[in-house]
């Protein structure tokens, strides 16, 4: 039975709500979905099958598995309407932007599904949610490039069905790749859950006042977005490509530890991570696996990324501050040899939460002693005071 856990000594908070699906040891860099090592998923299971385990909290037999299989694949398509919704965007929309918007309007497009009081809506806003998710974000990049969109095929599996509505064109015969399909499978799987962070806990808050579910989840990646959270991985990337080559890094390593300069090491530290990210040791063995499959091995943004590592780690400052790569250190690596322009990290990250967004927001909806959240303040204001009229003033 996990014990409550205290975030940091200087800010004890006791936990904000019991759950059962994904438990983080901070001190040992130790990451559980249901019981099971997230570095034993990465490797031996895939990212349909995780979400299974997320959503009901056992791993399915090869029945289980494939109905489950079949019921998403059968709703990646999305009501013809929603494709005007997109060109209401301008076409330089951030993807977060649009995904963020198209989520939120899916309320407004599935109402068979929005009423959180019934088992059978809740499990369809559910599927539907997982199986969308891949379309609306393949479909924001298209709207960006100015691309046709490309309807998911149902003979490809979840995250080959992405890469295809990303990057196949109508000029052409698209032939997904096998290393890419697999690497874009087990990004997913790294980020499918991560206990209670604070796009969770958005999406358990707007749950817990009853809003459809379609909207929670939108009210989830809203929240990721943030540079400090989900937005991490896109500026990781950015700020390696600036820091340029290795001779940069003690530059930026000061900039990092100058408290008169807000610029932090983006894809360093965690709230609860106090050793390495469990996440991204996986993601570095990845990088290094799919870029030399790619023939990129040399890829300079990698060499900095390792570099960069490798000193901040043997720096005081972060050394004693138990700073650490996480999630978001290397995945825009990959995503980047893979081709996706780094505006998309975060919407593959959103993609993938949606089933931890969704398994937590399920368990708090299912839990009947559940009241609406309402989180209090320590008031520094202003005493009472009486009203002054403005000439008096
Ligand atoms: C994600 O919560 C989750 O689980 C999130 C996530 C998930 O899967 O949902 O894991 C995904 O959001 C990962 C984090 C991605 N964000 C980044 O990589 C942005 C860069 N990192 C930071 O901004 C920062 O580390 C945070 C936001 C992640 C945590 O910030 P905190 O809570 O301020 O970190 P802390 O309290 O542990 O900081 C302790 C000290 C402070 O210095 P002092 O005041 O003690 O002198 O470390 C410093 C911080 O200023 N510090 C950094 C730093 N991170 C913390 N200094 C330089 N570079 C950094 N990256």
């Amino acid at each position: 039975q996990a014990d409550v856990f205290t975030f940091d000594p200087g800010f004890t908070s006791t936990a904000s709500c019991e759950s059962a699906i994904t438990f983080i040891d901070g001190d040992k860099g130790e990451l559980l979905h249901r019981g099971y090592a997230i570095g034993e998923l990465a490797s031996k299971s895939h990212y349909l099958e995780v979400c299974y385990l997320l959503l009901y909290g056992e791993l399915p037999t090869a029945q289980q598995l494939e109905d489950f299989t079949n019921r998403v694949t059968n709703h990646t398509m999305l009501h013809e309407q929603m494709m005007q919704f997109y060109r209401g965007f301008r076409r330089d929309a951030h993807p977060m932007a649009i995904v963020c918007g198209v989520v939120g309007a899916m309320s407004a497009f599935y109402h068979d599904s929005t009423d959180v009081n019934d088992p059978w809506q809740r499990e369809v806003a559910s599927i539907r949610m997982i199986a969308k998710l891949p379309t609306i974000t393949a479909w924001a990049y298209k709207y960006s490039v100015g691309q046709p969109f490309v309807y998911p095929s149902n003979d490809l599996d979840y995250a080959s069905n992405f890469l295809r509505m990303c990057f196949a064109v109508p000029a052409e015969e698209y032939v997904v790749d096998p290393i890419l399909s697999r690497a874009m499978d087990r990004i997913f799987t790294l980020h499918a859950d991560h206990e209670q962070n604070a796009s969770t806990s958005t999406v358990r808050l707007a749950g817990s006042s009853g809003a459809n579910p379609f909207a929670c989840i939108a009210a989830g990646v809203a929240c990721l977005w943030g540079p400090a959270h989900g937005g991490a991985n896109e500026a990781a990337l950015n700020m390696l490509r600036e820091i340029g080559s290795v001779d940069r890094i003690p530059e930026y390593i000061a900039k990092a530890k100058d408290k008169d300069d807000p610029f932090r090491l983006m894809g360093f530290g965690h709230r609860v991570y106090k050793n390495f990210d469990p996440r991204a040791k996986v993601m570095k063995e990845s990088a290094d696996e799919v870029l030399a499959l790619l023939g990129v091995e040399n890829n300079p943004t990698l060499q900095v990324a390792k570099e960069l590592e490798k000193i901040a780690l043997e720096d005081p400052y972060f050394v004693e501050r138990k700073l650490y790569p996480n999630v978001d250190f290397y995945s825009g690596i990959i995503l980047d040899a893979m081709g996706f322009p780094t505006s998309m990290f975060t919407p593959i990250f959103a993609l993938s939460r949606t089933v931890g967004w969704i398994a937590q927001w399920k368990e708090m909806i299912a839990d009947e002693k559940q009241k609406i959240g309402r989180p209090r303040q320590l008031y520094t204001g202003a005493a009472h005071r009486d009203y002054v009229d403005v000439e008096n003033r």
